[in-house]
């Protein structure tokens, strides 16, 4: 009996890593169907664990969609969900949709890692010139928190400089070091606060879980505390000072071409 069942196990479990999520095809979003700035709540809804059409985002969705493609806590599913639901208008609102989710500095704000400013253009949209400006920080193949807190500055800086309307207000630095820290949560080590560089380009270009780079949901279960810390450490990395030991990082000459 364990004979036959073992080499069967090994296969579910060999299917299941380069698969994608399973009854969760990816499928590009269609013309009629809301999409929002962030690029983890499109991937969910391109893979239908949430609504495709990004309508009708309730409580219990968000909870179970969270649960299951990343392994949040329920109740970490539960709080995003209460800290989103001002997107909606409503009075007592028990649902939102991706489009409201675009209104500008509500949670939507300037300075995003790969969608322009409201005053440029399209708040939501992923943008290559953008995010192209946010790779330039992205010295190594490993991305680490000073790479990472590199990348959010510079886009802070960028637009403190060029957009005349430009707003961050300490409220958006809290989301803002979420979101920075949020392929990490998904993605990476989160001990050692690292994610790889291919699997963020891919999810941030393609809108997709990149199972087919080998990613599979993490076994260990997110719960607040891990968010805290990660963000404490992409607020420190933030910080442009330093002590009196260098900033170690993986320096990528090529990279720094276009800016310096
Ligand atoms: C209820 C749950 C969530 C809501 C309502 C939400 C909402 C948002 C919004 C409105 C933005 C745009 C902010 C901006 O203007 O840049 C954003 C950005 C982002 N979100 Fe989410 N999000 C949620 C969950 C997640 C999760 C679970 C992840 C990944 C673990 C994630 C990853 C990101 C990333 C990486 C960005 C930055 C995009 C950029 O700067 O270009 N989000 N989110
Ligand atoms: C929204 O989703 C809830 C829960 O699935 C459902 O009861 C409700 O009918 C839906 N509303 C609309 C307008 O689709
Ligand atoms: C989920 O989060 C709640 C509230 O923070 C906590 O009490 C509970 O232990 C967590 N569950 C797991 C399985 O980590
Ligand atoms: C919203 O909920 C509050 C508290 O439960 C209630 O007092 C209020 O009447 C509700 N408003 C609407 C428009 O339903
Ligand atoms: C991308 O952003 C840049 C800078 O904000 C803007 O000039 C350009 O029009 C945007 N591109 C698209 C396709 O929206
Ligand atoms: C300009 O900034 C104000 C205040 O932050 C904001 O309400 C408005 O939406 C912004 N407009 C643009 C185009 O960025
Ligand atoms: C982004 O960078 C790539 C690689 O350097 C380049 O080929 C592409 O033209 C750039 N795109 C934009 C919109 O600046
Ligand atoms: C990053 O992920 C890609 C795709 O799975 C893999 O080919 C590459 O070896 C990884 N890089 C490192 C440094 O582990
Ligand atoms: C952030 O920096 C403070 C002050 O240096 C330090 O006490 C704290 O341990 C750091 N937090 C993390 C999570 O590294």
């Amino acid at each position: 009996m364990r004979l036959i069942s073992l080499p069967a196990t090994l296969s579910i479990a060999l299917a299941a890593a380069i698969e994608p999520p399973e009854g969760h095809p990816w499928l590009a979003p269609g013309p009629n169907d809301y999409r929002v700035p962030c690029p983890m709540l499109n991937t969910l809804s391109n893979h239908q664990f949430l609504p495709r059409d990004g309508r009708n985002i309730t409580k219990d969705k968000v909870v179970s969609a969270m649960s299951s493609a990343l392994n949040f806590n329920e109740s970490l599913g539960a709080l995003m969900f209460d800290m989103a639901i001002v997107a909606n208008p409503e009075p007592n609102a028990t649902f939102f949709t991706l489009y409201q989710l675009n209104r500008h500095n509500v949670l939507e704000h300037d300075s995003s890692l790969s969608r322009s400013d409201t005053f440029f253009g399209n708040n939501h949209v992923f943008n290559e010139s953008i995010f192209n400006e946010t790779k330039a920080y992205w010295t190594g193949e490993i991305l680490d928190a000073n790479m990472l807190a590199n990348s959010k500055v510079a886009r802070q800086l960028s637009s403190k400089a060029f957009n005349p309307n430009y707003t961050f207000t300490s409220t958006i630095e809290g989301f803002s070091l979420g979101e920075v820290s949020a392929p990490i949560v998904a993605f990476g080590d989160l001990q050692a606060a690292t994610v790889n560089r291919t699997l963020v380009e891919y999810f941030f270009r393609n809108e997709r879980l990149p199972t087919e780079l080998g990613w599979s949901t993490r076994t260990e279960i997110i719960n607040i505390d891990i968010i805290s810390r990660l963000t404490q450490i992409i607020s420190n990395a933030s910080s442009l000072i330093t002590t009196s030991e260098a900033v170690v990082s993986s320096p990528r000459r090529d990279l720094h071409a276009g800016i310096y």
